[in-house]
């Protein structure tokens, strides 16, 4: 519910459990006023603090800058006194940034509309407040979107820039949110990693100063993650506050938490100033991302339950958003480039028989690419490897009862491909150098249209040869050479995200015109594991790590945000590929479960022991499946924290069902068994798990008993039934 308080001039957004508040000092500056428990006044312009030295500029004009400098802006701008960190700068055609945006109005309107070729949540039950800040000088505008939701306890919310003036000007800067908070020794939460080792969670206290998380990769990276959230010092599970913003976009991405002098806390969140400058004609308009706003009284559990439930609810689309996805084999780890039709089919007949739904042809079908060195760009089918081409292939698929997947990287172009040598103006380029090359590739100028024409035609016209089920859409390298041989020299600076918004293009055309494909969003892994890329595809393969170890905690990290049923989740062989480490089968599997399932493997090679353990997992996959994409997650102990086993749950929303899942990364010593308290059961209910019955209160307040497992990655799943 969205109301405005005409004669205090505030408005409050009510969540299921939140408010968010904003009033106006001087009638004019929009300022924060509180996020946190919801209120029932919405009489609380006082906390605004107007009355008190720095006063507002129309009681104490000869030292505006000193309220400018402190006062809880809702949308910082700089250049007028506001030294804090600014969401906005604007270049005039003088040369000159500097704003004062101030209040000029609003309308709360039923719905939600959509950002333009933007991903970004979307409606159901949910009621819109839109406030126009101007610049009066200029007739500069920044209209600000907020958004709830009936079912939801996350306020969205992002800004449009609109040059309302006579000149044509330049957005140097164009962050989409700004929070701001009076300083409670907050820590800062944020994810970070790199490749096979994404989204580990990192924790610190913040003093003054500013802590960030940020990419200027043009991917929103496996480094850093869009995400970041302040933490009163006293914050588990289940306890304590959490202010958590997380960015809905996949490319170059400034997150940051600023203490500043007058003990008060400033998060920003938006495209990266960096390689970012936008020019806007008189009347043009710029609409930067959204951004999820997520605020918990109960610690990090209803903070995670809000974004799973958001995302699943008004961010996932499709037709996979509430259904079962088959369970897939991918070639990759099973031969890398080395494969034909015959390899293909010896995989997928050992597959089909044992229950896998569903082959996946990875890198290597097209062009002459035995290797990661050539032939992106040239989508035609390599029929030495794959004689009779995509129709033979699938067609034999489909009569083995699976279905088929197929690997493209549609964003890259090879030195050495056809495509390169009718176009050499198409690769991001800087004009008079050779680009850098990663993997031994360069990177399209999605920034011109034919490029983006030419991509297209290629999927589809793979897509239309074949009854293809499933698309893992790769991109396999950062973006340098920050250059377009077609932009003009003004408009470079709006490469990167003129790059991020034709990606959307792509993948918006893709699931339109193919509404039944399921699309698997890829970038070496989980390069670009965002809620952007969630828009497009419900599920994301969440790293090139598939050790089981390795993988608890990258998805420990992935489900502090997202749904498991978002996080593509393999069994790989071993010694596992990257890190070399041997587990048991069984733990692979179980660390798969939470997540969409698949194998990574050569299925014929894996021991025969091993191959009569798959039918059991597939089966314990699909019983759990509806669980696992629909369920409460809760984190019981961690692997991170403890070194030694990794404990977390998932409950049925009616919560009749919860499902444990134990991992002992390493054996220890002389201890006692493990006494385990589990969350989120019905308190007044009996739970049978293995033959025996449990109050839930007993459950939940005491604890249950597991024994000490032996060795080490053991794993194992329990499940509690009510009855
Ligand atoms: C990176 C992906 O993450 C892998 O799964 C695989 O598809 C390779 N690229 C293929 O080049």
């Amino acid at each position: 519910m969205i109301v405005y308080n005409e004669q205090t001039n505030v408005f409050k957004l009510d969540t299921q459990s939140a408010s968010y508040v904003m009033g106006l000092a001087d009638g004019r500056y929009l300022g924060h006023i509180y996020y946190g428990k919801k209120l029932k006044s919405t009489d609380l312009s006082d906390l605004l603090r107007i009355g008190e030295n720095p006063f507002v500029p129309s009681e104490n004009a000869r030292d505006k800058a000193s309220f400018l400098d402190c006062y809880p802006m809702e949308f910082s701008f700089g250049g007028t006194g506001d030294f804090r960190e600014s969401c906005i700068e604007v270049l005039n055609e003088q040369g000159q940034a500097g704003l004062e945006l101030t209040f000029e109005g609003y309308r709360i309107y039923k719905g939600k509309d959509a950002l333009e070729g933007l991903p970004a949540t979307w409606g159901g039950d949910s009621e819109t407040l839109e406030i126009t800040l101007s610049d009066a000088p200029t007739g500069f505008k920044v209209l600000l979107s907020y958004s709830v939701f009936a079912d939801s306890d996350a306020v969205v919310r992002s800004a449009k820039a609109v040059n309302g003036s006579a000149q044509t000007v330049y957005l140097n800067r164009m962050l989409s949110a700004c929070l701001e908070m009076d300083e409670e020794a907050f820590e800062i939460l944020s994810l970070h990693g790199s490749w096979a080792r994404e989204r580990k969670i990192q924790r610190q206290p913040l003093g003054y100063g500013s802590i960030v998380t940020e990419s200027i990769r043009g991917i929103s990276s496996h480094q850093d993650h869009p995400f970041l959230a302040a933490v009163s010092a006293d914050c588990t599970q289940t306890a304590g506050e959490v202010y958590a913003m997380h960015f809905v976009y996949s490319g170059n991405f400034l997150a940051k938490a600023q203490k500043t002098a007058a003990d008060t806390l400033r998060m920003v969140m938006g495209i990266h100033p960096k390689q970012f400058c936008w020019k806007l004609e008189p009347g043009q308009v710029f609409q930067a991302p959204e951004t999820v706003l997520v605020y918990s009284g109960e610690g990090l559990d209803h903070m995670t339950h809000t974004f799973h439930d958001l995302y699943r609810n008004h961010l996932i689309r499709g037709s996979y958003k509430d259904k079962e996805r088959p369970v897939l084999i991918n070639n990759w780890e099973a031969t890398y480039f080395d494969f034909d039709t015959d390899k293909l089919l010896s995989i997928a007949r050992e597959a089909a028989a044992l229950g896998i739904e569903m082959l996946v042809m990875d890198d290597g079908w097209f062009g002459h690419r035995d290797s990661d060195n050539s032939s992106l760009g040239d989508w035609t089918v390599n029929e030495k490897k794959l004689p009779g081409g995509l129709h033979d292939l699938v067609g034999e698929v489909n009569r083995l009862g699976m279905k088929f997947g197929i690997w493209f990287e549609p964003e890259m172009i090879s030195p050495d491909s056809k495509l390169f040598a009718m176009h050499p103006d198409w690769a991001l380029q800087l004009k008079g150098r050779v680009p850098t090359q990663a993997r031994e590739q360069w990177v399209l100028d999605l920034s011109r249209p034919e490029v983006v024409d030419y991509v297209y035609e290629c999927l589809r016209a793979v897509l239309h040869t074949a009854n293809i089920a499933y698309i893992k859409w790769d991109m396999n390298r950062p973006l340098t050479d920050i250059g377009s041989s077609s932009l003009p020299p003004q408009r470079q600076g709006e490469l990167s995200h003129r790059y991020m918004l034709a990606v959307y293009e792509l993948q918006e055309r893709l699931i339109t015109e193919f509404p039944d494909l399921l699309l698997e969003n890829c970038t070496s892994g989980g390069g670009r594991f965002d809620p952007g890329m969630l828009y497009y595809s419900p599920q994301i393969w969440c790293s090139d790590d598939t050790d089981a170890v390795e993988r608890l905690l990258i998805q420990e990290g992935t489900q502090l945000l997202y749904p498991m049923s978002a996080i593509g989740a393999h069994v790989s062989d071993c010694p596992n590929h990257i890190v070399g480490r041997n587990t048991p089968f069984e733990t692979r599997g179980i660390v798969a479960l939470a997540g969409a399932f698949g194998y990574e493997l050569d299925i014929t090679k894996i021991s025969s022991q091993e191959r009569t353990l798959v039918p059991g997992q597939i089966a314990q996959y699909k019983k759990y499946a509806p669980l696992i994409r629909e369920g409460d997650y809760y984190r019981l102990a961690s692997y991170r924290e403890n070194h030694q086993y990794d404990c977390y749950e998932i409950v049925s929303k009616d919560r009749s069902t919860a499902l444990l899942f134990l991992i002992q990364v390493l054996g220890e010593p002389n201890r006692r068994s493990r006494k385990l308290k589990l969350r989120g059961l019905d308190a007044d209910a009996q739970y049978e798990a293995d033959g025996k019955r449990y109050d839930g209160d007993t459950l939940m307040h005491a604890g249950f008993v597991h024994k000490r497992m032996h060795g080490d990655f053991q794993a194992e799943v329990i499940e509690f039934r009510r009855v």
